[in-house]
């Protein structure tokens, strides 16, 4: 039996597709799901554990998957407790290798580096993956390992960190407030000897999430969501179990709202932190579209009508990188021209030609798009080379005449949790189809 349905996956084709036929105008309540971003480094984090982490609102997408393997490649016994709550116990017996095959499909792979290197003091790590948008190194991270202590070698594919003596603690500048690189240097900090200071850390929320997760485990951090960052070492962390329920994901927010204002919608989106999405919020009131901010939801309001601004990609405060994509499908079909600037990755504009297929007038200049607006928007077949990319050719579907079909929808499922359920429970006319065919 095995045999047989071997022989017919191998001579069949499974092709995935998002199909939308746009103008509906969205209406209606959503509820964001717990922040991707943030879970998938609490999983890691967990690495430090000496007892049970229950973690709830975990969203179901396709990275906690792979980090769920990722550690159960180290040895951490993890399952799911519920729908959103996974349940994780740390032995002391821990591998100090992860799945390469996992590792490289996820660049959030790389966070278990810290956590692994300052409890058992060796790390082999495959080099992680992840989403093509522009160049990724390690090298503020393994910087920040290498002031504290750790040798480092890089050869055939792998990095390889050993902490011969116990990790000891320094103060690291960082070049860029990088995000992993924050983390990771936090988290090896943890046990090190001594008071680490990281300098012109990144601020983002996810920081603060990682700040109170250690220090629910007995680690003294504080600083997160400033651009200095103090972790004084400690000889041994607490066994005490912790329950954690993570934020909510401020990009799928964001999604839906620029997809509740391209459609000429009215959506509350509810369960957000509205500070966490200002940057969004303003701009979208700077073009002309109302924004009611509540306690903890944000109602959107569009008459699907206009103006252009310029974006300027910043890290957190400033806008994120991560709604960079959607924004532009939004200001494609604006009253006048925008120029986005992208700061934080290279090339992350790789998604322009397709939105140019649906009729979008973008100029890419080096790391800036400029959006001529005005354009007529018109359904067509696209295919979505990375996450985010993947939810700004929805938005356009959304508002596009006729009928999108959108391939590479692994992509969107690595960090939208039923996307295209929640998207028609709107109103929006989507579906996901999947066509096996015989090769
Ligand atoms: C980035 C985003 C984060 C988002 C995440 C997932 C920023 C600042 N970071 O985090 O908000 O949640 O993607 O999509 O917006 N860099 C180096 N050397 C390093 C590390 C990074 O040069 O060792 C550079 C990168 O090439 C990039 C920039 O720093 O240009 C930001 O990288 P970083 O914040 O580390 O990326 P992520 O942690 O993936």
């Amino acid at each position: 039996m095995a045999d047989m349905e071997t022989m017919v996956q191998a001579r069949s084709n499974v092709v995935e597709q998002v199909e939308i036929v746009g103008g509906e105008k969205l209406q209606g309540v959503i509820s964001v799901s717990g922040a991707k971003n943030a879970v998938l480094k609490l999983m890691a984090a967990s690495l430090l554990s000496n007892s049970q982490c229950l973690i709830r609102n975990v969203p179901r997408i396709r990275d906690v998957d792979t980090m769920l393997g990722v550690l159960r490649s180290i040895g951490v016994e993890i399952d799911w407790a519920d729908e959103h709550s996974l349940l994780i116990r740390v032995d002391n017996y821990l591998n100090d290798t992860a799945s390469d095959d996992l590792v490289r499909q996820m660049r959030a792979s790389a966070q278990v580096m810290g956590p692994l290197l300052t409890r058992i003091g060796r790390v082999k790590l495959f080099q992680p993956g992840g989403c093509v948008i522009g160049q990724r190194p390690l090298d503020l991270h393994l910087k920040g390992f290498q002031a504290m202590g750790a040798s480092i070698l890089e050869e055939h594919g792998y990095i390889i960190l050993e902490a011969r003596r116990k990790l000891r603690g320094a103060e690291i500048l960082l070049d860029f407030p990088s995000v992993g690189a924050t983390e990771n240097i936090m988290a090896a900090a943890i046990l090190a000897e001594g008071v680490t200071v990281i300098r012109n850390a990144a601020k983002e929320p996810e920081i603060i999430e990682e700040q109170n997760f250690y220090n629910r485990l007995g680690a003294k951090i504080r600083g997160a969501g400033t651009d200095t960052i103090r972790i004084e070492g400690v000889t041994s962390l607490n066994d005490r179990m912790i329950d954690y329920t993570v934020i909510p994901d401020r990009i799928e927010a964001g999604t839906f709202m620029i997809a509740a204002a391209i459609t000429g919608g009215e959506v509350e989106i509810a369960n957000v932190i509205p500070e966490h999405i200002e940057a969004l919020i303003s701009k979208l009131k700077e073009v002309g579209i109302d924004v009611d901010v509540r306690e903890d939801s944000v109602l959107v309001k569009s008459k699907g009508r206009f103006r252009g601004a310029d974006v300027m990609v910043l890290p957190y405060p400033g806008f994120p990188t991560d709604l960079q994509p959607q924004i532009t499908a939004l200001l494609a079909i604006a009253d006048s021209t925008s120029v986005i600037t992208e700061n934080v990755f290279g090339s992350r504009f790789r998604y322009v030609d397709e939105l140019i297929r649906m009729g979008a007038s973008i100029r890419v200049e080096s790391r800036s798009a400029i959006v001529k607006g005005n354009a007529k928007l018109s359904g067509a077949p696209v295919y979505a080379p990375d996450l985010r990319a993947g939810a700004s050719l929805v938005i356009a579907g959304l508002a596009a005449e006729g009928k999108t079909i959108i391939e590479g929808v692994q992509f969107l499922e690595r960090g939208y949790e039923r996307l295209e359920l929640k998207l028609a429970n709107l109103g929006a006319d989507i579906k996901k189809t999947i066509t096996v065919s015989s090769i």
